[in-house]
């Protein structure tokens, strides 16, 4: 059953609901009352999901740390199907997250074969594109830092050859460098709170790395000294394998409390409160004292032709290098929600929801919240044909990507080795 969602197959993600109610995925309209201004990829129902988004909400909205990252696989050029969760990430990092980038030329290399040089190659592409979209923070490549790789190692500690069989359907022929770039990327998630200091991370991604999150998740809990929980009428901190000394310190911080074997008691106080204590003490003792990380989950932008934009299939994508004319062609040729005739058409109007066009005026080409609504009116009262949107929203997309290319042209020394 866990196998139904796998980051590296090339299958159009199943029913978003379904999987969101089956593995525990909470619909982020829940959560966005918290923010003091709800970004237009949540506003439009592009990002849906989440995973303790609560926790990074509060930190925005009452300006305490919090770091976002997320990662790119450098197997081919960055494409439009890239831009939504770019932006997620600069919208974070003007909310005050603190940024960090991973270019996953270890993933591309284990899972896709892409030679060393091409993964360097679209990395900085990946990374030009970041900077051109105002993005401010950190980036590395997984393959040179040494501190991520010595993270992946201890958490590898904490995972074994059955967990990954039921999490990606590992066999006993599964190349271990898979494994090892699995690890990679829980390491990734946790590398900020390494780097800098623990604190809420959020981590926007496509449903399909949602194995990936929940692994991470579990592991982060594992690698804790304590765990703190909530009792009737007192907090207990519990230790999972803690030093001694540890334990003896969370007792001594809190008069009043009550020390047993293996956990303490603490009466008149709040979780919040104890577990910063507690974290504290972990972290003087050696400990990681990581914050369980968050996500969010985005829709994805379907391909110029319908199924799934990917780089493996041309006319499904629009990259930033991409000549004018070929541009256009491609849009000219997309699939879209028209009908079968002009007459029903007109009769009937179009189906803008369904329509890969309509769908990228919304992800990217219209800012404005009534221009968008205009565009769907005048798609669905059968007023507008599919010809006339078709190049208004290619001359939309030819303007972005001029000014888009400036930009990149404009950041290219912001992108180090
Ligand atoms: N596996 C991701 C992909 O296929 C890339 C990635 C690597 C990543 N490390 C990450 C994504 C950390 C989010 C967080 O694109």
């Amino acid at each position: 059953m866990n196998q139904e969602i796998n980051p590296w197959s090339s299958q159009p993600t199943v029913d978003i609901e379904k999987l969101f109610s089956e593995f525990g995925i909470e619909p982020i309209s829940e959560v966005t009352d918290i923010l003091p201004e709800v970004p237009y990829f949540m506003r439009r129902g592009i990002v849906v999901g989440h995973r303790d988004y609560g926790q990074i909400a509060d930190a925005i909205r009452h300006k305490t740390p919090f770091h976002i990252l997320t990662g790119f696989m450098p197997s081919g050029h960055p494409h439009l199907g890239h831009l939504l969760v770019m932006k997620e990430v600069v919208w974070h990092v003007i909310q005050g997250g603190s940024g960090y980038i991973t270019i996953a030329d270890r993933e591309a290399h284990a899972v896709r074969e892409i030679p060393w040089r091409l993964c360097d190659e679209y990395g900085r592409e990946y990374l030009k594109c970041l900077f051109a979209l105002g993005y401010e923070g950190k980036t590395y490549f997984q393959s040179r830092n040494d501190r991520l790789k010595d993270l992946a190692f201890e958490a590898s500690t904490k995972v074994n050859f059955s967990e990954l069989q039921s999490i990606y359907g590992f066999s006993p022929d599964t190349a271990l460098a898979h494994a090892l770039s699995v690890i990679t990327q829980v390491a990734d998630i946790l590398y900020p709170q390494v780097d800098s200091e623990p604190a809420p991370t959020v981590v926007p991604v496509g449903i399909d790395q949602d194995p990936h999150i929940r692994l991470t998740r579990g592991v982060a809990h594992k690698l804790r000294m304590f765990t703190v929980e909530e009792r009737d009428g007192y907090i207990s901190v519990r230790s999972k394998n803690a030093p001694a000394k540890a334990l003896e310190d969370v007792h001594r911080a809190f008069p009043g409390s009550k020390k047993y074997e293996g956990h303490v008691d603490i009466p008149g106080s709040t979780c919040s409160d104890v577990s910063a204590i507690a974290r504290e003490i972990e972290l003087s003792h050696g400990g990681f004292g990581f914050f369980t990380p968050s996500s969010t989950y985005h829709r994805f932008i379907p391909g110029l032709q319908g199924g799934k934009m990917s780089s493996s299939i041309p006319e499904s994508i629009i990259t930033f290098q991409e000549p004018d004319e070929a541009v256009r062609k491609k849009i000219m040729a997309a699939f879209t929600g028209g009908r079968p005739t002009l007459a029903e058409q007109k009769e009937l109007g179009g189906e803008p929801d369904k329509c890969p066009l309509f769908l990228l005026n919304l992800f990217h080409m219209v800012e404005d919240d009534s221009e968008l609504d205009e565009i769907r009116n005048r798609c669905l009262s059968g007023e507008m044909m599919c010809g006339q949107c078709k190049k208004e929203t290619a001359e939309r997309v030819l303007e972005f990507l001029r000014d888009f290319r400036g930009k990149m042209d404009a950041v290219e020394h912001l992108v180090s080795l």
